[in-house]
């Protein structure tokens, strides 16, 4: 069995979409706060079972008899390192023999305020003894593309990037890595850093935006 926190959420959709096309159905645990969301994956096949992060016994229950899990980071910051140490916690109680943990890129060196609570976990991961491996992923390029719209309106791209370099990923794709990381052996010990191929700068961004819409 695999199981995915998060699951109701986009990428962990994305994850679940790319177990399909490798195991079946049945395999694959959807850990949701609220089941009626993911009435679609039930529908498919797929076993929902409910698990709140705040709420440790629905962890704990969530986690019997599964042997692999991917703990999507939660969204809830500030909050997210106690989070994350309570699934760690149920996972070792439950006896999962394999963890994934969806990081931030260079976590371990970053100097992101986010990183911060992205390290915790890494650390708790290694004091807990589960086998794990680390997704390090970076910045999903729909990030950018949500404010592309206003940008076409005003005439202005805003950011406080400068110069720095941007290599950003679809979804999807840091998706489908953690689905291959899931489904093939020996990957515990291992850290990924995951980002796109090439880079951009916020300034080379808004010059594609203005040649794509032909607007300045
Ligand atoms: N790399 C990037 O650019 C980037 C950008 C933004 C976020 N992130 C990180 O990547 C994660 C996944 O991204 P995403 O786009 O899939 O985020 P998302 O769509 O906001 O999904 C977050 C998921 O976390 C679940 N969740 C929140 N609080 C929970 C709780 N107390 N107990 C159980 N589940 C809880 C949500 O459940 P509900 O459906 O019940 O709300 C949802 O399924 C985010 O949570 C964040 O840590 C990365």
């Amino acid at each position: 069995m695999i199981a995915i926190t998060g699951a109701s959420g986009q990428l962990g959709r994305l994850v679940i979409q790319s177990l399909l096309e490798r195991v079946p159905a049945e395999q694959i645990v959807a850990l949701v706060r609220d089941p009626g969301k993911v009435q679609d994956l039930a529908a498919r096949g797929v076993v929902v079972r409910t698990a709140d992060y705040n709420q440790p016994a629905t962890l704990t229950a969530a986690l019997k008899g599964v042997d692999k899990l991917l703990l999507i980071s939660s969204n809830e910051l500030g909050s997210r390192a106690a989070q994350h140490r309570a699934v760690i916690d149920a996972a070792k109680a439950a006896g999962v023999t394999f963890l994934a943990y969806t990081s931030v890129l260079h976590a371990d060196t970053s100097t992101l305020g986010l990183a911060a609570e992205h390290r915790d976990t890494e650390a708790a991961l290694k004091a807990s003894g589960v086998p794990h491996v680390l997704l390090r992923n970076g910045w999903y390029s729909e990030n950018y593309l949500a404010n592309v719209p206003s940008a076409v309106e005003h005439g202005v791209l805003l950011g406080s990037a400068g110069e720095g370099r941007i290599s950003s990923a679809p979804r999807a794709d840091y998706a489908q890595a953690a689905a291959v990381v899931l489904t093939t052996e020996g990957q515990a010990g291992k850290v990924y850093e995951l980002a796109g191929d090439s880079s951009y700068t916020l300034t080379e961004l808004a010059a594609l935006i203005s040649q794509k819409t032909g607007k300045p």
